[in-house]
């Protein structure tokens, strides 16, 4: 079992972000690195490290934690001149956090395996808000003296961390969780869409359905974006639309019958092709006001 002394966090978007504030707040030493510098500027104003020496940071610490957008990012990380897999070596851990593909995930264990490089993948699900609290839902996949050397990382991140099996386990629980988040805010935005377009006061539906079993926390947040149509992103638009690509991809790898996702990834990949991309993933419902007959302007 090794000790953690400090963590290598590679990605300043959001999450990453969120997360280097909560590791540094627990006392875990971490250093930031990401693709587009000037992305880091608000952390070293509070004091985190970041760097723009990828292999520096590397060689430095024991533990890199990967939280970018996708596939296709992680990938290129691992890949590019001065990357990981330049870096791999048997004393390193790999924490893969981004929620990405379920065939990158295989193959880029299999790849760090090769170079002795132990690997996890440990998607979350929450937000950047529920960061701080430590209310983010750690989904692990991989070996259990991996969860154990990363454990005290994971623990400083996340009230709950659920071993789900081995590697690929948790990339396909992230996935199955956001096929339900997706059903969830695609559900309201097809509620309220309907409620308006029939002429109803949404603000009445909403007491309907706050005090009602159909409630669900999710929607706290999502019905007033919807109504105002401020789309802050929390989760931006774009990484839904990825995930329900990479839903659909493993459903038809393993066989599963998934036919709604088959529609909401048709309306995600219009409300991105719409432009809304950057926009929160809530966003979707204006769309469906797009396409409400007169609605849509
Ligand atoms: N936000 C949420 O609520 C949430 C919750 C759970 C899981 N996630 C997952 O967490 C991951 C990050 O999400 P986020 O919300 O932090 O997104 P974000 O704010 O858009 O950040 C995306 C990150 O990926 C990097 N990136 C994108 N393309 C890249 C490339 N080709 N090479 C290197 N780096 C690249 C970005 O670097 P640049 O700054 O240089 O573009 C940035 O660090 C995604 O997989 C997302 O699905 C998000």
């Amino acid at each position: 079992m090794m000790t953690v002394t400090s963590v290598g966090l590679i990605g300043g978007g959001r999450m990453g972000q969120a997360m280097a504030r909560r590791l540094h707040a627990q006392g875990v030493p971490v250093q930031v690195w990401n693709r587009t510098a000037e992305r880091l500027q608000p952390l070293a104003a509070e004091g985190i490290p970041v760097t723009t020496d990828l292999p520096a940071l590397l060689k430095g610490h024991p533990v890199w934690l990967t939280i970018l957008a996708d596939g296709p990012a992680t990938r290129s990380v691992w890949s590019m001149p001065g990357g990981m897999a330049e870096h791999a070596a048997p004393d390193k851990v790999w924490l893969q956090m981004g929620s990405i593909d379920y065939p990158t995930t295989l193959a880029l264990a299999h790849e760090a395996r090769q170079r002795g490089l132990r690997f996890l993948d440990a998607p979350v699900l929450g937000g950047p808000m529920d960061v701080p609290t430590g209310r983010l839902i750690v989904m692990a996949g991989g070996d259990e003296e991996v969860l154990e050397a990363v454990r005290p990382v994971l623990e400083a991140l996340s009230g709950r961390i659920v071993p789900m099996g081995p590697v690929g386990t948790g990339t396909l629980a992230k996935l199955a969780s956001n096929l339900l988040l997706a059903h969830m805010v695609v559900g309201l935005a097809e509620w309220l869409s309907f409620g308006q377009q029939v002429g109803l006061d949404p603000l009445r539906l909403w007491e309907v359905v706050k005090n009602s079993k159909l409630y669900n926390p999710v929607f706290e947040a999502k019905f007033p974006a919807m109504l105002e149509e401020n789309f802050q992103p929390s989760f931006a638009l774009q990484w839904m639309t990825k995930d329900l690509w990479n839903i659909l991809e493993a459903a038809r790898q393993f066989g599963a019958y998934t036919p709604v996702a088959h529609t909401m990834t048709a309306l995600y990949q219009a409300a991105q092709n719409h432009g809304l991309g950057e926009d929160d993933y809530s966003a979707v419902h204006q769309i469906l006001r797009l396409f409400s007959r007169g609605a849509g302007g």
